[in-house]
């Protein structure tokens, strides 16, 4: 029996467990998924309710669910802190109601300190798993469901890759769609690698399957989704027929599935950007003007200490490359400060690329020490007070960027993808450019999960006014 099957076969067997319970109840059991970081959490995460829907659970709030998962981060050490808080408040609640069971997986869970911490702080948890056995939460929770005593289920790695289990989306309109899992590169202050693993990418086939079936069940938009999405395929075979495709070519294909109107992609390393790649997006409407390009740093000194294998000149050269090519692309990026060992003239440096390259937008982060990678163990720590400092400069020249980036498209009219209606105005809705910036305008609700062409009339910030025409 395949690893799906017998997946399927412990659903099949939860269900009657599930149904057995809720009769006794005399209403359906309910969950929670509570999702922590990235864009690859948020698609585990409708994996495991899809998971949890075929079971026979239904959705509900964190405080009153019957079973509560959280899919955690562990990239920054304020995403963990933010986990035990949730965890600390449903201490007082399962007091209560002991017959709640609380689930944690994710990337935390791959850190045997972090298990350690909650096993001895959080004892109630019931369920432990990790990034690389999400396929399975019906075997686990089987487990858990018939013998009272938590269930630890972390592996330390895997080669596995298992399809077409249940997924339940959170749009129905629009999709992540994995291509590739774990990451190679080893950043050293990045602890990515450790606890996703080393990168596998999914067979093309599965993924163009996967991604018709979308369309057929009216997805327009997809997102591909990988820790390195240029480095698609490196794993295959060499000579096997897989490996032809590389990650141009699985984006041309992905966007030429009759259905898909809007293709976007996530995360890229500048090390790995093709010519190919901005050739294929300029060619390519349906891919969106919208390039994610993770700089770090400015400073090819810090760039080299982390092992990003690019300088600052190399980078810039990508921005231009990518303005020239692709005219109206958003570049947006993340930055790190306060690496260990930065100095003032580093952070110089990070401004200089800021001012040249002008981002679009910028997740700026202060460099979080993580426990087992190479940066975490050096000596050349930078204090709060600095890092605090220098981060407030790199923000400010941030959003002095954007807000110029974002009058240059003032008055244009772009496609916007209506994605719900704006929970503070009424009778106003949310859409995304393909630049991938929020619009808000006057419309009906009807228009949810369709493009339609809007006019921006004013940038405000992080997003537009605008007016459908
Ligand atoms: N501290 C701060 N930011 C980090 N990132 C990754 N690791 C760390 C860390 N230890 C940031 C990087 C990456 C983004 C997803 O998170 O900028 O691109
Ligand atoms: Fe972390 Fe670097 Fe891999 Fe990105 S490329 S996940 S920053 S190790």
């Amino acid at each position: 029996m395949d690893e799906r099957e017998k997946q399927l076969e412990y659903i099949e067997k939860c269900r009657r467990l599930v149904s057995e319970r809720s009769a006794a109840a005399g209403r359906p059991l309910t969950f929670c998924v509570t999702t922590f970081g990235c864009q690859m959490n948020a698609r585990d995460s409708e994996k495991l309710c899809g998971i949890l829907e075929s079971i026979g659970f239904v959705s509900a709030g964190e405080e009153e669910a019957d079973l509560v998962i959280f899919n955690t981060c562990s990239v920054r050490d304020n995403a963990n802190q933010r986990v035990y808080g949730h965890l600390g408040r449903l201490k007082s609640i399962k007091r209560e109601r002991p017959d709640m069971m609380v689930g944690i997986c994710g990337c935390m869970m791959q850190e045997e300190s972090a298990v350690k911490k909650v096993r001895e702080s959080y004892s109630f948890v019931d369920i432990i798993f990790g990034t690389h056995n999400v396929y399975a939460l019906a075997e686990i929770l089987y487990e858990r469901l018939i013998k009272d005593a938590p269930v630890v289920q972390v592996l330390p790695g895997t080669d596995k890759i298992v399809e077409q289990l249940p997924v339940d989306r959170k749009y129905p309109f629009k999709s992540g769609v994995n291509i590739s899992f774990g990451c190679n590169n080893f950043c050293t202050y990045c602890i990515v690698p450790y606890v996703r693993g080393r990168e596998r990418s999914r067979r093309p086939g599965d993924i163009i399957r996967e991604v018709e079936a979308l369309a057929k069940d009216g997805v327009i938009e997809v997102m591909l989704l990988g820790q390195n999405v240029n480095s698609y395929g490196n794993d295959f075979a060499e000579g096997s027929d897989e490996s032809r495709v590389t990650f141009p070519a699985l984006l041309k294909m992905v966007a030429q599935v009759p259905g898909i109107e809007r293709v976007r992609f996530m995360t890229s390393h500048p090390k790995d950007l093709s010519d190919e790649l901005i050739y294929v997006i300029a060619e390519n409407e349906k891919i969106c003007r919208h390039f994610h390009l993770p700089l770090q740093s400015g400073s090819s000194r810090l760039l080299k200490d982390m092992n990003r294998r690019y300088d600052k000149e190399h980078y810039l050269g990508l921005v231009k490359k990518l303005r020239d090519k692709v005219p109206g692309i958003a570049i947006t990026t993340d930055i790190i400060v306060g690496y260990p060992g930065e100095t003032d003239e580093d952070n110089e440096e990070t401004l200089d690329v800021i001012r040249k390259a002008e981002f679009d937008n910028a997740f700026t982060f202060q460099y979080s020490k993580r426990t087992g990678t190479p940066a975490a163990a050096r000596e050349d720590q930078i204090s709060p007070e600095i890092v605090k400092e220098r981060f407030d400069r790199v923000l400010a020249l941030v959003q002095e960027m954007s807000a110029k980036r974002a009058l240059t498209y003032e008055g244009r009219v772009m496609d916007a993808l209506v994605e719900e209606e704006n929970q503070k105005s009424p009778g106003f809705l949310t859409g995304r450019l393909s630049t991938n910036s929020s619009v808000h305008f006057k419309g009906d609700k009807e228009l949810i999960g369709k493009l339609v062409k809007v006019r921006l009339l004013e940038s405000r910030g992080f997003y537009y006014m605008g007016e459908i025409v």
